[in-house]
C-alpha cells in the first residue's frame, strides 16, 4: 500500500509529465508511434489528385482528433483523483498517441500536413479534460465515455467518405475505431456518469466546428 502511495505524482511531477507531452503531441511530423501502423504492409492505392486532396482532408480532422484527444485525456489524468482512473487514462492516452503518428504518416504519404492549428486543438482539450475532471472522477469518466461514442460515430462517417480504394487510410480509421469503442467502454466500466442531454449536443457542435476547420487548415 506504502509502495503503492509512493509512486502516486506530485503536482510538479504532473505539471513537468503534462508539459512534456504537450511538447512531445505538437512535435513536427516524423515520429512513430510504439505500434506500427495498420497501413503498414498494405499497397498504395492509385488515388487522383481530388481524391488525395480529400483523403487528406479527411485525415488531417482525424489527426486533429486525435490532438484534441491527447489534451483530453492528460487533462483529465492532471487532475484524476483515483490512481487507478489516472493510470487508466495514461494507458488510453499512449494508444492515442500511436493514432496520432499513424494519422500522421498517412498525411506524409499524402503529401499533406496536420492542421495549423494543433496547439488550439490541444490546449482548447487539455482544459475543458482538467475542467470536468476537477468535478469528480465519475465526470470525467463521463467525459469520456461521451466523447469515445462521438468520435466512434464520426470515424464510422469517415469511412463512408473516404475513396473506397484508399485501402490504408481505411485500416487506419477501422482500428482506431476499434480502440476508441474500447477506450469509451472502458470508462463506463470504471463508473462513467451519464452527461445531461444539452452537454452532449455541445460537444457534438464544439467537435463539428473542429472538424470543418481542419479539413481545410
Ligand atoms: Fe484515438
Ligand atoms: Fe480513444
Amino acid at each position: 500500500m506504502k509502495a503503492m502511495q509512493d509512486r502516486r505524482l506530485t503536482p510538479l511531477d504532473r505539471l513537468l509529465a503534462g508539459a512534456e507531452n504537450a511538447l512531445r503531441t505538437l512535435a513536427p511530423p516524423g515520429r512513430r508511434g510504439a505500434r506500427p501502423s495498420p497501413a503498414l504492409d498494405l499497397p498504395e492505392s492509385d488515388l487522383g489528385a481530388a481524391e488525395k486532396r480529400h483523403a487528406a482532408g479527411l485525415m488531417r480532422v482525424n489527426h486533429a482528433g486525435e490532438i484534441a484527444a491527447q489534451g483530453l485525456y492528460q487533462g483529465h489524468a492532471a487532475v484524476a483523483r483515483d490512481a487507478a482512473t489516472e493510470e487508466q487514462m495514461q494507458r488510453a492516452a499512449r494508444e492515442e498517441f500511436d493514432h496520432l503518428a499513424w494519422c500522421e504518416q498517412r498525411l506524409t504519404e499524402l503529401d499533406s500536413h496536420p492542421s495549423l492549428l494543433s496547439p488550439l486543438w490541444y490546449t482548447g482539450a487539455f482544459a475543458i479534460g482538467a475542467a470536468s475532471g476537477v468535478l469528480g472522477d465519475r465526470w470525467s469518466l463521463g467525459f469520456i465515455a461521451e466523447t469515445e461514442r462521438q468520435v466512434c460515430a464520426h470515424l464510422t462517417g469517415h469511412l463512408g467518405r473516404l475513396p473506397e480504394h484508399d485501402t490504408k487510410s481505411r485500416a487506419i480509421v477501422e482500428t482506431m475505431r476499434d480502440e476508441e469503442q474500447r477506450h469509451g467502454e472502458n470508462a463506463i466500466g470504471a463508473g462513467a456518469a451519464e452527461l445531461p442531454a444539452p452537454l452532449r449536443q455541445l460537444m457534438k457542435l464544439t467537435a463539428g466546428i473542429m472538424t470543418r476547420t481542419a479539413y481545410r487548415v
